[in-house]
């Protein structure tokens, strides 16, 4: 694997193989890498002849008050990983190399940046999607690959490169999960020990959630306020996020939406942990069951 820090030998070393027709495989992360993350180079690896890796945690999508100068970095072990899962190239720039001036230009999504999480966290996915699409235009992968966890980042990426004709194919990953089913997530590494007993409430509220659905509940006002008491019930969470959408707008969930997806955001201790789980309409319900 290879190393590179600027810009100018991203382009220098991918060039070449884009000339050759080789496809490229981009898997962008801010590092301190997890199982997941090695689940997104697995699925670069399969698909694409050369694979890249990015590390950047990326200053414009934290807020001043969030955890950008304390989020967990390891570029000796991150690069171990990598080298084990046969990436090419790794591009590790610094915040001078990326943003050497102050940003002009912002790439912002009206309405799908500013619901959900982006109410809760103003600029976020406008941070997201500026260093994406300045990553992509480094790189020019064939394909791109996120995590399925960040469910509306990767709606956000999704809506930003069909919005701006951007010719890469975006890959959504499903999320990788510890045996208790918590999301793997580079803050778990937060978590004190009662609270990473306490955070697999997020998973057994989404398979709540699933249960319910697939009994044929469709009153999405009354499933989600019985998730919340269910996460409120434990006393180390905090549920910022409790919401049922349709899958595919992100708009409210309707049962004759033929998927919805259960979005959670919840704090545990000073944690804020996300997760998510995308459950099917069957249309029409199956005969026996209602709300
Ligand atoms: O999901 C992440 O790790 C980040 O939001 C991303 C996509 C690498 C952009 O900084």
């Amino acid at each position: 694997m290879e190393v590179l820090s600027t810009i100018a030998d991203v382009r220098r070393r991918l060039e070449p193989h884009r000339r050759s027709g080789r496809t490229i495989g981009l898997v962008p992360t801010m590092g301190y890498l997890h199982v997941g993350h090695l689940e997104l180079v697995r699925r670069a690896r399969a698909a694409n002849d050369v694979v890249v890796t990015t590390i950047f945690v990326n200053p414009l999508q934290f807020a001043p008050t969030e955890d950008f100068a304390r989020y967990p970095r390891d570029m000796e072990r991150d690069q171990a990983m990598l080298r084990a899962g046969d990436v090419d190239f790794l591009f590790a720039p610094s915040v001078e190399e990326m943003y050497p001036q102050p940003l002009e230009t912002a790439v912002d999504l009206h309405h799908l940046g500013s619901i959900l999480e982006g109410e809760r966290r103003p600029g976020h996915f406008r941070g997201v999607a500026t260093v994406v699409a300045k990553l992509f235009n480094i790189a020019q992968p064939t394909r791109a690959y996120f995590g399925e966890k960040d469910y509306q980042q990767l709606a956000v990426i999704r809506r930003m490169v069909a919005d701006l004709s951007m010719p890469v194919d975006v890959v959504g990953v499903p999320t990788v999960r510890e045996s208790d089913g918590l999301a793997c997530s580079s803050r778990n590494v937060y978590l004190g020990e009662a609270e990473r007993a306490a955070a697999p409430v997020l998973s057994r509220v989404l398979a709540e959630a699933e249960q319910r659905v697939a009994k044929g509940q469709r009153d999405f006002v009354r499933l989600r306020t019985h998730l919340e008491t269910m996460l409120t019930r434990e006393p180390l969470a905090d549920p910022d996020l409790v919401e049922i959408r349709d899958a595919a707008t992100l708009n409210e969930a309707r049962p004759d939406s033929e998927a919805v997806v259960v979005l959670l955001a919840v704090r545990i201790g000073r944690t804020r942990l996300l997760d998510q789980r995308v459950i099917p309409l069957p249309q029409p319900l199956p005969s026996g069951q209602a709300d």
